[in-house]
């Protein structure tokens, strides 16, 4: 599980200038949430999720950021990628089956929603309702177009854009943050937990939103982004106070997360 092992690329979709997916051959089928480390040698390795829920691949949405993801934009399909894991504990299921669901995301932060979006759909009965948010930036930005466009027809699914370039086009979406539109929809939230992906900040703007129109604060779970090593509680790269990101997590309950966040944040300000 700790050793690199070598995967064929099938296939690679670009969305924008910054995104591609890879498809990769594997029958590991992480859980939605869960990360592998990709390696690349001589360079290093870092976290990514699978945005499907498939036993024959998993699909890397893969935003060019840095030393390794810009090694890995540039492997073509045929060639091999190195990968261990999967690691972590993702969205949790067991508590959510027979809620009503509320998914939101943005960025790549879809690729953990999308794959978890697949479960559900491979076990419908298991869950109530769905509404499902996505948000990007504009047009340019928005990924994963057709598994969107199928998504809109079988859930209650919102696209929203921070900004539209063309207000004239026939796109079917709202206009700006999900945490100023989301309350368009009657959603009932005393049988709901909501799962958000998404910049940090993303993240609290929209859990303030959502608990303020009487969502309880043990129903919103984030899935976090932290820079990582090991990705199996080893090196201590990840840790926020006493949990790890990679081990603990990286899908947190918000009550439980956000106050070691903001005890971090005010330890980082004492210091500096
Ligand atoms: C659990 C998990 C799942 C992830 N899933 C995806 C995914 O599905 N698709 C995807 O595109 N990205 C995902 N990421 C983010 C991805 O791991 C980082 O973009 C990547 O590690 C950058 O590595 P690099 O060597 O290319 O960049 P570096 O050269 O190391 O860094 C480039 C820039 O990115 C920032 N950065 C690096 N790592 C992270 C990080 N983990 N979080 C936030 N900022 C970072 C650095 O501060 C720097 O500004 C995930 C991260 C985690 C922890
Ligand atoms: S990445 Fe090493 S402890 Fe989490």
């Amino acid at each position: 599980m700790y050793k690199p092992i070598a995967y064929e690329i099938t296939e690679t979709i670009n969305f924008t200038e910054e995104v591609k997916l890879f498809r990769i051959k594997s029958k590991i089928n992480p859980m939605p949430g869960q990360f592998i480390e990709v390696s690349i040698p001589g360079i290093g390795e870092c976290p990514l999720a699978s945005c499907a829920y498939n036993t024959d691949y998993i699909d890397l949405l893969t935003r060019n950021a840095g030393n390794v993801t810009s090694a890995v934009f540039k492997l073509q399909k045929g060639e091999k990628i190195f990968f261990r894991g999967p690691y972590g504990k993702g969205f949790p299921i067991k508590e959510l089956k027979g809620k009503d669901l509320i998914l939101i995301a943005g960025g790549t932060g879809i690729a953990p929603v999308a794959s978890l979006i697949e479960y559900i759909e491979k076990n419908r009965k298991d869950f109530g309702r769905m509404y499902i948010f996505f948000g990007f930036r504009n047009e340019n930005y928005i990924l994963l177009k057709d598994k969107i466009e199928k998504w809109k027809n079988k859930f209650d699914f919102t696209l929203t854009l921070d900004k539209k370039l063309v207000p004239e086009s026939n796109l079917v979406c709202e206009t700006g943050f999900i945490q100023d539109i989301i309350d368009k929809k009657k959603i009932d939230f005393k049988n709901s937990s909501a799962l958000i992906c998404g910049p940090e900040i993303m993240m609290k703007c929209v859990s303030e939103k959502l608990m303020s129109l009487g969502l309880k604060k043990n129903r919103i779970y984030w899935s976090m982004e932290r820079r990582m090593e090991c990705g199996f509680g080893s090196c201590g790269r990840c840790q926020i106070q006493d949990l790890y990101v990679c081990k603990d997590g990286p899908v947190f309950r918000y009550d439980i997360i956000k106050p070691k966040i903001d005890n971090e944040e005010s330890a980082n300000e004492v210091k500096t």
